[in-house]
């Protein structure tokens, strides 16, 4: 893991974090292994395109933008259609536990633009954090084994 990412040991070492192993995110990847891996390819974007953003804020809107516990694949009956709404479950969670700040509320709130249309990303770090759980999300499920 990069060293950017290891400093957020209040977030890595929460048990209700480290639980996300339970649930498949896709293909064989956990929501944790996922989350982690969302925050390092946004790193890698940022730094890349020598972007000015608040990294503090994308991290900790990256490793909690699944913060749900759940397995979706076997979409419990209380999450709706999980696409559309397990961001704000996660902001919610996120909220609860570490006590997020707005911005990074709304990062998570809009990770699944455009699929959720009306839920459009309001700052940089929530339009990286788009783009980097798609690449992932996409990466994760055609890996093979
Ligand atoms: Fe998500
Ligand atoms: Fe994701």
């Amino acid at each position: 893991m990069i060293k950017e990412i290891e400093k957020y040991k209040e977030i890595l070492n929460n048990e209700r974090f480290k639980s996300l192993k339970n649930f498949t995110a896709h293909g064989k990847t956990n929501i944790m292994e996922h989350s982690i891996l969302v925050a390092k390819c946004g790193i890698k974007i940022i730094d890349k395109l020598k972007l000015k953003v608040n990294k503090d804020e994308y991290i900790k809107s990256a490793l909690l933008h699944d913060f749900y516990f759940y397995d979706w694949h076997k979409a419990p009956k209380h999450t709706g259609l999980h696409g559309f709404t397990h961001s704000k479950i996660a902001a919610d969670n996120a909220k609860e536990i570490f006590g997020i700040n707005d911005r990074v509320y709304a990062n998570i709130l809009s990770h699944m633009w455009p699929l959720n249309i009306t839920k459009i990303p309001k700052t940089k770090e929530g339009f990286i954090l788009c783009v980097a759980d798609k690449i992932c999300s996409l990466k994760e499920t055609f890996a093979k084994s």
